[in-house]
């Protein structure tokens, strides 16, 4: 693959912003330095504008202001390069249900000019890592959900992109399929120079294989950086606590005491960063007593990137 501009970075983006009304800002003012080879994880709630930063990175929609780069190429005046070098699976999927899942992916090489040997190589490839070979010759209106999100993950793929896009590609995956897409996607970014920007709804799959995590709310970058030092930043331990009245006191209390290092609420729950979780649950337990705080549950986690979402956004990742 001839690498664009030798630029280094795969992703470049300078105060872009996607305004689709007065009041709706779906990316306001985001700047993107994704180096090429690197895995970057957009998390964020829903809503958040990580469909829409997608959409403009490969030339779907236009930005309102700023500008952006996609294997070197601007979106809007390079449209064509960009296209030419990039694999894109959206959320939302665009499967031609009339269509076997082998034509979706023989008629998506043909639009990009692969030659019929060259299609019918990465289609059994493609087939055999998306465990669709049985299924190959059957109308993708019979397929499930997960089945639809393998061969749209498999369309992605067929065009060996350098920029690759993932748009919740796991989503609905039972584990061992997600596990196997992840060692594949690892495959080719060592042997090829891919580079991956995917959103997810599965903190472990960004704590694992992201080199940096990006974490969007309002339309805003509101943290970045890679998963250890995101996570490091957490205070050592956290004491999780669930329960009723009393909150505003307790907390307020609870940020006066010398070992505790943060207190974040949202949901309902309280979490706190301390020195050292087990050590420190007693002198919790009965500070809630007395400000007669109800504990309605309390457990100790070693920090995990979840927390890190939740400190930035107020929100748990999952909706359920
Ligand atoms: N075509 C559109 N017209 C008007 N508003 C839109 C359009 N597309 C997105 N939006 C709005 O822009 C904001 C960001 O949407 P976006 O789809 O980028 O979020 P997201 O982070 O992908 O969310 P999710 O996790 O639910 O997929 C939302 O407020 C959404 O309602
Ligand atoms: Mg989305």
């Amino acid at each position: 693959m001839n690498k664009a501009n030798n630029s280094e970075l795969a992703i470049e983006t300078r105060g872009l912003v996607k305004r689709f009304a007065e009041d709706i800002v779906a990316v306001d003012r985001v700047d993107l330095s994704v180096p090429t080879n690197t895995v970057y994880a957009l998390l964020g709630p829903n809503g958040a504008g990580k469909t829409t930063t997608i959409s403009i990175l490969t030339t779907l929609i236009k930005s309102t202001n700023g500008s952006a780069k996609t294997a070197g190429f601007d979106v809007v005046t390079q449209a064509d390069e960009v296209r030419r070098r990039i694999g894109v699976t959206f959320q939302e999927m665009v499967l031609d249900e009339e269509l076997t899942g082998r034509q979706v992916l023989d008629y998506h090489g043909r639009l990009y000019g692969q030659s019929k040997v060259q299609r019918k190589a990465k289609i059994a490839e493609l087939l055999a890592l998306v465990e669709l070979e049985e299924a190959a010759d059957r109308r993708c209106s019979t397929y499930s959900g997960g089945m639809k999100r393998r061969l749209e993950l498999a369309r992605g793929l067929m065009t060996n992109p350098e920029v690759l896009f993932l748009d919740e590609p796991t989503l609905g995956l039972d584990p061992q399929n997600r596990a196997s897409i992840w060692a594949y996607i690892r495959d080719l970014k060592e042997k090829q120079g891919l580079t991956l920007l995917l959103t997810t709804h599965y903190m472990e799959e960004a704590e694992e294989m992201a080199d940096t995590v990006g974490i969007i709310d309002h339309g805003k970058i509101v943290a970045e950086g890679t998963p250890r030092d995101l996570i490091d930043q957490m205070g050592a331990d956290t004491i999780r606590v669930t329960g009723s009245d009393g909150e505003t006191s307790f907390t307020e209390k609870l940020r006066s005491l010398e070992f505790v290092q943060t207190v974040h609420t949202g949901d309902g729950v309280i979490q706190i960063g301390v020195d050292s979780g087990n050590h420190r649950l007693a002198e919790v337990v009965t500070l809630a007593n007395e400000n007669s705080y109800t504990i309605s549950d309390i457990s100790v986690t070693k920090p995990s990137l979840g927390d890190v979402f939740l400190k930035y956004t107020g929100r748990e990742l999952r909706d359920k």
